[in-house]
């Protein structure tokens, strides 16, 4: 009788702990392939995901219509610098819900955009601010909201979803950097 050759043992034999072998990561891709990105191993809660980034895309909206009402009003000595910035940060808000909506339908959901709800679901407020120095207040506020929502959500996806998770990274590091914008404008403000 013939023993097994030691080469065949090693083959069939486990792989690192958390390493599937060849044949079961295919038939794992095989498996409801109308899913698209989302495969078996996928181990966060997909509902709460969706549901989380539909409100982070609110967030996202109800920014960039405060900042765009922020640029076309600002008036007075410093407005020109400030508009400017109102302006980027507007422009970033839209990028920043265009890459939340694109990771929703990854996660096989669908990005909520009714304007109708939009508020309702936002984490930030819609503040029209009575001068350009309100204005700078409204949207320190309204980053500072961001930042902490973001926060979580980085912290409840942790290492489940590490795709979802980078994209609130980056995002996060982008709203820290518009607050730290506004609080510095704050700090050497001269007049009302
Ligand atoms: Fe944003
Ligand atoms: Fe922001």
């Amino acid at each position: 009788m013939s023993k097994p050759s030691p080469t065949r043992t090693t083959a069939k034999a486990t792989g690192p702990a958390g390493i599937s072998d060849r044949r079961t990561l295919r038939a794992n891709a095989r498996k409801r392939i109308e899913d698209g990105a989302v495969t078996p191993t996928y181990s966060a809660d997909r509902t709460a995901v969706v549901k989380l980034l539909n409100d982070a895309l609110a967030t996202e909206w109800v920014c960039v219509l405060r900042y765009y009402r922020h640029y076309y009003m600002a008036k007075g000595m410093l407005a020109d610098a400030v508009k400017a910035e109102f302006l980027e940060h507007a422009q970033q808000e839209q990028a920043h819900a265009g890459m939340l909506a694109e990771r929703i339908v990854q996660l096989g959901g669908e990005p909520d955009f009714d304007p109708d709800t939009l508020t309702a679901r936002s984490h930030a407020e819609y503040k029209e601010g009575g001068n350009l120095r309100d204005m700078v207040r409204e949207n320190l506020v309204a980053e500072r909201i961001a930042i902490d929502s973001y926060r979580e959500m980085i912290n409840f996806v942790g290492d489940k979803d590490t795709t979802t998770k980078r994209i609130l990274e980056h995002i996060l590091a982008q709203e820290e950097e518009h607050a730290d914008d506004f609080a510095d404008m704050l700090e050497g403000w001269i007049g009302e």
